[in-house]
């Protein structure tokens, strides 16, 4: 990377204006170009050129596998069979974390560090975690998250098990340590294999961040100097990168802010109205800059920013409105392996357990 990088990644803002209370964007443009630097010298890249498209033999099959699945399911839906073929798995692979976010909710009215906490911290190990993988091999994909995935010492070992598998890759999270862990011998694989490095954003004020993540400033800080230094790698593997808002009540006009930030990064948007438990938050939804809000985001997507869905679904899922929710296409594993079936935001969803299959 030289001067000429530096000047075709640095930030050029047309929708999004900074605020006062807004972190001096050419500062900390500047900590994560030099991060980016150094992360660039330790990571693995890939110099076949087909390697930064579709035709990845990894991809390819992931991709043959969705099709299949889509078929068999859509054949099935048909015959009115919900038997459906999973399309992908939201392994919640700890309960731990180093952020207590006030929205913070498993769907059932927890927060995953408090669970922990209180003694729901039996995650299951590298071996069984193996195991659990080789079971959602015949699925296309596996979404890393928790609590915090980052956490766990065996990420990039996992991953790399998922990817020889043929696995497509996703992780959500809170992007406070990934700048520094990208930086170790163990994650030199981790952006080749990681297809799709979604993080928790939910203001571009550092204080504001760090009352709702109850971390200090300096953490919230990396948060947002970490995305950036994702999206400079960007230009040399290749990843999706999505910003996820959660937006409450108390954060709205900050949604709006990091919507026109991310259209102008050219980071892909997924914006999510904050649930109460299971339920979505009804004051939120009535509010009338939420609406202008939920508008503005159709708008850009109709008009083809980056954003995590079309506009159709983003609709649905923003106003809660309309959903036919199929939740066994897209199974939720528990960080002790159990299953929550038919999904983990029904109050009477059952365990199902494959402690045979992990022992
Ligand atoms: C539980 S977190 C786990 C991953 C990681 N710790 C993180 O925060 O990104 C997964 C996603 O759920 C979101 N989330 C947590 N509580 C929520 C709530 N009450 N309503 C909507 N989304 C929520 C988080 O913002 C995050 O994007
Ligand atoms: S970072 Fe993720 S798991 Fe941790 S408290 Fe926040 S939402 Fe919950």
């Amino acid at each position: 990377m030289n001067q000429q990088s530096y000047e075709l990644f640095s930030p050029r803002f047309h929708f999004y204006t900074a605020k006062e209370y807004h972190p001096n964007w050419e500062e900390l443009f500047h900590e994560a170009y030099k991060l980016a630097l150094k992360i660039s010298k330790n990571i693995a890249f890939d110099k076949n050129p087909l390697s930064r498209t579709i035709l990845q033999k990894r991809k390819l099959i992931a991709l043959y596998k969705t099709l299949k699945a889509l078929f068999i399911n859509m054949r099935r839906m048909a015959k009115g069979n919900h038997n459906f073929i999973p399309l992908f798995y939201i392994w919640t692979m700890t309960n731990a974390c180093n952020f207590r976010c006030s929205y913070c909710s498993d769907h059932r009215h927890h927060k995953y560090p408090d669970l922990y906490k209180q003694g729901h911290n039996k995650d299951l190990t590298t071996a069984q975690g193996k195991k659990l993988i080789k079971i959602m091999k015949d699925s296309t994909a596996i979404y890393f998250c928790g609590g915090e995935p980052t956490l766990r010492k065996d990420l990039p070992e996992l991953l790399d098990y998922s990817t020889k598998l043929n696995m497509f890759n996703m992780i959500n999270t809170n992007g406070s340590l990934i700048g520094d862990l990208l930086l170790k011998p163990t994650y030199k694989k981790f952006l080749s294999q990681m297809d799709v490095i979604i993080i928790s954003l939910d203001s571009l004020n550092i204080s504001q961040l760090s009352d709702i993540y109850e971390t200090k400033e300096s953490i919230a800080r990396k948060v947002l100097r970490n995305i950036l230094t994702l999206r400079i790698l960007q230009n040399y593997v290749p990843f999706k990168l999505v910003a996820n808002t959660v937006i409450t009540k108390e954060t709205i006009e900050e949604s709006f802010d990091i919507l026109d930030w991310c259209n102008d990064l050219g980071i892909c948007f997924s914006p999510v109205s904050a649930n109460i438990g299971h339920e979505p938050d009804y004051d939120l939804l009535n509010h009338p800059r939420y609406k202008i809000l939920t508008k503005k985001i159709i708008e850009r997507t109709n008009q083809g920013y980056p954003m995590i869905a079309s506009a159709r679904m983003l609709e649905k899922l923003l106003r809660a409105s309309d959903i036919h929710c199929y939740p066994t296409v897209f199974d939720h594993i528990d960080h002790t392996g159990e299953l929550f079936w038919p999904c983990k935001t029904y109050p009477q969803a059952v365990k199902i357990t494959y402690n045979s299959a992990l022992s």
